[in-house]
């Protein structure tokens, strides 16, 4: 397993669409063990493949870790699609991608969301309050679309100026 460097924005990479996986092999695999490894280590509880700059239609989910009676237990999904979708909640969402900003977002309340799991399976997860707008806000990263992109055009302009200087002070240093 290895860490992986994660892109924060404004970065071109994380506005690219991902590829479909055409089948989950051991490089993806590995990938998604060194997503997870990378998103632990972020504290972290979602990470989609285009922040790590793999432009494949890969994400990770843990929302339980760090719970009490924890543990890991990674929800690893190729080619994750919303199937079916249910009211309306506004969720307080944070990005690893966008370092020190959270805002409000809304999203839909309750999903159905169908992937490929690590073995290659088809799997139907049914999902609401925070795994369901973890798993839109991972879908919404393989479109190439961050959580700002969903704020109105002046909060996302605040916080792309702050984020534009927090990279350059962070070269200097
Ligand atoms: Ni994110």
């Amino acid at each position: 397993m290895a860490l992986l460097p994660i892109l924060t924005a404004p970065d071109k990479r994380l506005k690219r669409p991902a590829l479909p996986v055409k089948q989950v092999n051991d490089a993806i695999r590995r990938l998604m063990e060194d997503m997870a490894e990378t998103m632990y280590h972020a504290q972290g509880i979602g990470l989609a493949a285009p922040q790590v700059d793999v432009p494949q239609r890969v994400i990770v989910v843990d929302v339980e870790y760090g719970k009490e009676n924890g543990g890991s237990h990674p929800i690893f999904l190729a080619n994750p699609e919303i199937v079916s979708r249910e009211g309306e909640v506004v969720w307080n969402e944070g990005c690893l991608s966008v370092p020190e900003h959270t805002s409000d977002v809304t999203r839909i309340a309750r999903i159905v969301v169908r992937g490929w799991n690590q073995h290659g399976q088809e799997v139907i997860i049914e999902a609401e309050g925070l795994l369901a707008v973890c798993f839109q806000h991972e879908i919404d990263h393989l479109d190439g679309i961050l959580f700002i992109d969903r704020l109105s055009s002046l909060k996302r302009s605040i916080i792309l100026r702050k984020l534009k200087k927090h990279k350059s002070d962070t070269k200097q240093k």
